[in-house]
């Protein structure tokens, strides 16, 4: 174990689900590790060679358990072989299907959701999950350490965390949105006020959004008992201090009297000088001509690039631009959808459907009004960045319409890389929208035919305009770095 005094100053640990680093076992029997990138590796980058750090993170699959097995292993980094049917129900089952869900509002109400047995031993698999994570932070964090819990996976570890190591500085960061308190407590109330309180014991929780932050402290305020707590410096009162208004919890005898946790926003931008880079490398390059040709020459391109995931409305986009092309025939032939729709979650069988439902209406739209020369709309399902920049740089339009998101960062980075400006149509439901909605076409993401007619206005937007839109778009879009947001939450942590 590295000491304070040791190192000048204080450690860092990270914990998430979803490591830096995986590993594939080849047919050879050698293993082959790919690392990720996104905004905590090139965050945890930025803190400076002298500062120990530690990321601790889960066997994924078998290549990350095979490794972990064999001890093969980057520096820093330390995955957890937590027992596959343990992780199975904590991820799948719970994080997935029930904590994604409520966060999202994705449930079909009148049929779900179920908080049955299944549900209990699942829920059980879920502590243990959180339980390692715990022990291991509990064991590698030198005194006094910094620790950066992230999301709804690891909810219960803060909590955990504090009772093994009073002596850490523990954050926890939610990225994605917090539900409505009526719609958070759906679940059990004994479940309800266990996530609040495993949160609870960190010292600071930071959500994107000030909407998302004020809606957690409403489920605080809703659901956990007075002896809790009490959520002190709301939003324009005036003992919030400061000019953002920093809220607090005021733990009461159940959480250790007279300590505070605080709730803070700290949005997340694009990296723009990586994307600026990497947006005019030679694959991106060759991936242009290949759309291009795709796309067909004199038409505009209307771009989104998503996981193919519930919350992200890829369905209602299509049936967006069927309107368009239904109720505006002067756009047939001039237009194409262009829609990156990344496989994500293929365990669960909702996500499979949502993925072949994306492939059947691109497929009834391109039958309805393709033409020998011209297919409405170009589906991509294989993951691949170089092109995902290339579309990026091409696109006239922008459709960012999620019924629901923590930030969305595809919305600030299109704004970055489009070569003759973009105009972003973007969901009010996306984090992004705080910061982006003056420069956007704003839609309500349930509102088809309102998405179409924002759709036409963006198609129809003068070239002047979009420009300077653009431009706004994309300083606003990259104000706040990956490394700041990163930065800016250890110094808040202190130590
Ligand atoms: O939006 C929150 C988030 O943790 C993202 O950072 C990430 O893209 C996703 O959810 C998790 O995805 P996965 O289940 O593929 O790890």
């Amino acid at each position: 174990m590295v000491t304070a005094q040791e190192s000048p100053r204080a450690q860092v640990l990270v914990a998430s689900n979803r490591g830096p680093v995986s590993y594939t076992l080849k047919d050879d029997g050698s293993l082959e590790s790919k690392r990720g990138g996104g905004g905590l590796v090139s965050g945890l980058s930025a803190i400076g060679s002298d500062v120990d750090s530690v990321w601790v993170c889960a066997a994924l699959s078998g290549g990350d358990r095979e490794a972990v097995r064999q001890g093969v292993g980057e520096q820093g980094v330390r995955m957890l072989d937590i027992d596959p049917e343990v992780f199975a129900d904590a991820y799948n089952g719970i994080a997935n299907s029930v904590l994604w869900f409520v966060q999202h509002m994705l449930y079909q109400i009148p049929l779900e959701p179920v908080f049955d047995a299944e549900f209990r031993r699942q829920w059980a698999s879920y502590e243990a999950y959180n339980r390692a994570f715990a022990e291991a932070l509990a064991a590698e964090a030198a005194d006094g350490a910094r620790v950066l819990v992230q999301d709804y996976h690891l909810a219960l570890v803060p909590g955990m965390l504090r009772e093994l190591r009073p002596d850490l500085r523990i954050g926890h960061f939610s990225h994605t949105p917090w539900a409505p308190v009526d719609y958070f407590r759906m679940l059990p109330d004994d479940i309800a006020e266990q996530l609040l309180r495993g949160m609870l014991g960190a010292d600071r929780l930071g959500f994107l959004t000030r909407r998302w932050a004020s809606a957690f402290l409403d489920s605080v305020a809703g659901v956990l008992p007075a002896e809790d707590g009490e959520v002190a410096g709301h939003e324009g009162d005036a003992s919030g201090g400061g000019p953002e208004g920093r809220r607090f919890f005021r733990h009461g005898a159940a959480g250790g009297q007279g300590r505070t946790t605080e709730i803070a926003v700290h949005s997340l931008g694009a990296d723009g000088d990586f994307l600026r880079k990497r947006s005019h490398e030679a694959d991106v390059e060759e991936r242009m001509a290949a759309l291009r040709e795709q796309i067909g020459a004199g038409r505009k391109t209307i771009v989104r690039v998503d996981r193919t995931e519930l919350s992200k409305n890829i369905v209602r986009g299509l049936l967006a631009y069927r309107h368009l092309l239904d109720t505006r025939p002067e756009w047939r032939e001039r237009v194409v959808h262009v829609a990156f729709a990344y496989p994500s979650r293929q365990d669960l069988a909702v996500y499979r459907d949502y993925t072949a439902e994306v492939a059947r209406v691109a497929e009834d739209i391109n039958s309805r009004y393709g033409t020998p020369g011209w297919t409405p709309v170009v589906l991509h399902v294989q993951d691949d960045f170089a092109r995902s920049l290339a579309a990026y740089r091409l696109a006239d339009v922008a459709l960012v319409n999620p019924v629901r998101d923590g930030m969305n960062l595809v919305a600030k980075e299109v704004p970055v890389v489009s070569d003759a400006g973009c105009v972003l149509v973007l969901s009010r439901e996306a984090g992004a929208w705080a910061e982006l909605r003056d420069d956007a076409l704003v839609v309500n993401p349930y509102d088809v035919t309102g998405t179409a007619a924002a759709l036409h206005a963006a198609l129809s937007l003068p070239e002047g305009e979009r420009a300077e839109r653009t431009k706004r778009l994309a300083a606003a879009g990259t104000a706040l770095p990956p490394r700041r947001w990163f930065l800016d939450q250890l110094e808040a942590l202190g130590g």
